[in-house]
């Protein structure tokens, strides 16, 4: 019997997924588990790698198991992952040097500001299309390298390697002390601040700028190949994609040309743009980044609007504030209240990413009176989700010219009818989400099924995607312009908080 499926591991911030899926792009089975998230300051985020890649291995098996499958039905494996986190480990025992620093840990916020001095924000824009923030991996290399003793000399003489999630995964899926491949793919290299866009190589300059030896960096190869032969329960079969999880949600969507978009709730929210070819930079705070890039065809570009904190605000009202028990409920006290009582959330966890890229903004809640009710707090808490997506709108429709008629969305918050709602009206276009919501793992499972010929082109990918719900915009033009002069208004009290 011919192997049938394709496995898509996700590995993500909050937790790590295997789903296997069959020709049509169905979901087969699923199977998830959390991991833990340590803050052992404020503004710090680290994870452990070696919990992670145990995880992993866990879903993998309890995926197959579901399903009834083995390794021999599967016919390749797609890896799709939390983007710039960066772990580090021995190549000789595979153990990581110090726990991964998450992408959104701010600890490397004085240094980007030392690395720009003189220059400013852009200095490495031009050849990586990133402004220099603590969210992207280089600078977390060089802390780390600062910080752990004895590290630098161990990475100069090639003994310490470096990847971002599918970096280490791939490495231990293909063997790891025993001759895993140290790769990584273009989209994620495309946001370690090292990458030279034009060239999709490591920058020699900008490494030696950062101060990140070459010799501890992976290969970086395309988004669809085979890297490597899998050990394990899914022993023998091709380790065949890797992509960043918003570049594979791009792809899952099926966002294949030139002006197509989507945005994909997460932890945090990211939109991107397909630019084709083409290399777009922004002048109004969006990202340029790699796309996808499928074997040896050109690589295809995005403009993205990246927002830190989404999902994770419901999680920090449910964890930390006690507000509510579960996720969900955020939707059922907010639908206590008919609006926000005037109160407005900015979740500034990590400062401001895009449209702003302020890393001295700290969260703020505005317009307190007695009134205001844990019910007002619940939707200020989906309104800034809403708010966040218009700004990168904005910003996305200024450095493209492309009007958004309207607006493909995906991820966990999707569910959230309410907060569907709100961004349609706040955006005043129509939002539509697809039968298969889990575009990430979709994505990586498209890529590898394309790099062994599971699937024979893009186009019959393409006849997958469905219409599952849509919303229409319904809050009157006079609501939206002064909610959203409110709003901008707020965002404001979040800046210069950290001097
Ligand atoms: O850039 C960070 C992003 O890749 C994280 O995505 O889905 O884990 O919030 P998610």
């Amino acid at each position: 019997m011919t192997a049938s499926h394709i496995a898509a591991i996700d590995q993500g911030t909050t937790s790590s997924r295997c789903i296997l899926f069959d020709a049509d792009g169905r979901i087969v089975a699923v199977e998830q588990q959390e991991h833990s998230q340590v803050f052992p300051q404020p503004g710090w985020v680290e994870h452990d790698a070696a919990e992670i890649w145990t995880r992993v291995r866990s879903v993998v098996r309890g995926a197959l198991e579901r399903a009834g499958l083995t390794a021999a039905d599967v016919r390749a494996v797609g890896i799709t992952n939390q983007r710039e986190t960066t772990v580090l480990w021995d190549r000789h025992t595979g153990v990581p040097v110090h726990h991964a620093i998450v992408w959104q840990d701010t600890r490397t916020e004085a240094l980007c500001r030392e690395l720009g001095r003189n220059v400013g924000q852009d200095r490495f824009r031009r050849e990586t299309g990133l402004p220099l923030a603590s969210y992207f991996a280089g600078p977390k290399i060089r802390w780390l390298l600062d910080h752990v003793e004895g590290l630098r000399e161990r990475a100069e003489a090639g003994d310490v390697l470096f990847g971002t999630m599918d970096s280490w995964l791939i490495w231990n899926l293909t063997g790891g002390v025993d001759g895993g491949r140290h790769v990584t793919d273009v989209t994620n290299a495309s946001r370690t601040l090292l990458m030279n866009l034009h060239t999709l190589q490591w920058d020699e300059r900008i490494a030696e700028s950062i101060g990140v030896p070459l010799a501890m960096l992976p290969e970086i190869r395309s988004s669809a190949e085979v890297y490597g032969e899998a050990v394990g329960d899914l022993a023998g079969v091709p380790v065949a994609a890797a992509l960043g999880d918003q570049q594979a949600a791009l792809f899952g969507q099926t966002c294949f040309a030139a002006g197509e978009a989507k945005s994909t709730y997460g932890t945090g929210t990211f939109l991107l743009l397909n630019t084709g070819e083409k290399i777009v930079h922004s002048y109004h705070g969006l990202l340029t980044t790699v796309g996808f890039r499928i074997g040896e065809q050109p690589p295809v570009y995005a403009l993205e609007g990246s927002i830190a904190v989404t999902g994770s605000l419901v999680q920090w009202l449910r964890d930390q504030l006690g507000i509510i028990s579960t996720a969900a409920e955020v939707e059922t006290l907010a639908g206590t209240v008919e609006d926000n009582g005037g109160a407005y959330v900015v979740p500034a966890f990590s400062g401001l990413f895009a449209p702003y890229w302020r890393s001295d903004a700290r969260g703020v809640i505005t317009g307190l009176t007695r009134y205001v009710t844990k019910g007002h707090l619940a939707r200020a808490v989906l309104e800034a989700t809403a708010w966040q997506t218009r700004e990168v709108v904005d910003a996305m429709e200024k450095d493209s010219g492309v009007t958004l008629t309207a607006l493909k969305v995906d991820g966990g918050m999707t569910s959230n009818n309410l907060l569907m709602q709100n961004i349609a009206d706040v955006l005043d276009v129509p939002v539509e989400r697809p039968y298969v919501a889990e575009t990430t793992a979709l994505g990586a499972a498209y890529a590898a099924g394309l790099a062994v010929g599971f699937w024979d082109s893009q186009e019959t990918l393409r006849a997958n995607w469905h219409r599952a719900a849509e919303w229409t915009p319904k809050m009157p033009a006079d609501t939206r312009e002064r909610e959203h002069r409110n709003w901008l208004k707020a965002v404001e009290r979040t800046m210069g908080w950290i001097e």
